[in-house]
């Protein structure tokens, strides 16, 4: 790839919009233990579409709630101030991830699919491997691949030469991508997320997503986003082109201590779990 082209890509990061004034508001909000749930309810209800979103998302059936939820202030009441946030998330990058990407091999709304599945597998294996992380494990599962938005164009273009160089050299999609970009779209989802101020836990998850054992400090989150990774793709959510020859992470595996059978539990509970999201994918279509 020409040094000219390269150029481009990062002025395209660098020209990424930034996040949405209410989100920034949301997160700032929600890290404050101050917050009641009626200060999240006036920022949140400033924008209708935003709170129609929300609504629709918390009455899914993914939460099961006993009752249908009418406003913030009860959905933070039934759900939590920090799942509220990434429902806050969810809706606004929806507007994002939804964008053709069909650079990278997926139809209309594929890579929305894939991010939404991958959120909510790696939401569901926190249950039970770090409870604790479980809300940030969603965003990163949401946002671990949104570097294929600024890359798909380039990859399309690129196209005959990644594919030549993972033939020639038997490689996985994304060592080509890296090879004949010069960037790949985990480490251009890192940089992206740092530019919009996640915590540098967050972004490192979205950088090693393929590699988790080249994550520095805490590698857990990537070994879980690594982990829904695969089990989205393996249940057929979302297979674009870096699905080809995507080699599980056996770090990962041993990391996580993930027995075959607790994989396959893995893809159970994601494709259960992904029956009920059926309203997370319906957002995007606003
Ligand atoms: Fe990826
Ligand atoms: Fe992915």
């Amino acid at each position: 790839m020409s040094k000219e082209s390269m150029e481009k890509i990062i002025e395209e990061v660098r020209n990424i919009p930034p996040l949405p004034a209410v989100v920034v508001k949301v997160i700032a909000l929600t890290r404050d233990s101050n917050t009641s749930a009626n200060d999240l309810n006036r920022v949140i209800s400033l924008d209708p579409a935003l709170t129609a979103n929300l609504l629709k998302l918390c009455n899914s059936a993914y939460y099961g709630l006993p009752r249908v939820v009418s406003s913030i202030t009860q959905a933070v009441m039934y759900l939590g101030f920090h799942t509220v946030r990434n429902l806050v998330l969810t809706s606004t990058m929806s507007d994002f991830l939804a964008r053709d990407v069909s650079g990278y091999g997926y139809a209309k709304g594929g890579l929305w699919q894939h991010s939404v599945a991958v959120a909510v597998g790696a939401e569901q294996l926190c249950k039970r491997l770090r409870p604790g992380l479980q809300d940030v494990a969603f965003t990163a599962g949401l946002i671990h691949d949104i570097g294929k938005v600024v890359l798909s164009r380039f990859v399309a273009d690129a196209w005959d030469d990644i594919r030549g160089y993972m033939e020639k050299n038997n490689v996985p999609f994304m060592e080509a991508e890296r090879q004949i970009l010069g960037f790949d779209h985990a480490l251009l989802g890192a940089k992206i997320a740092d530019t919009w101020n996640f915590p540098q836990e967050l972004v490192n998850s979205i950088g090693y997503h393929h590699k988790p054992e080249d994550a520095k400090g805490r590698p857990l989150l990537s070994v879980i986003v690594h982990l829904a990774d695969v089990a989205a793709l393996q249940m057929g959510y979302g297979l674009g082109y870096d699905g080809l020859m995507y080699p599980l992470s056996e770090y990962a595996v041993r990391t996580a201590n993930m027995s075959q059978k607790d994989m396959e539990e893995l893809y159970a509970t994601l494709e259960e779990s992904m029956k009920n999201a059926t309203s997370f994918l319906e957002i995007s279509a606003n």
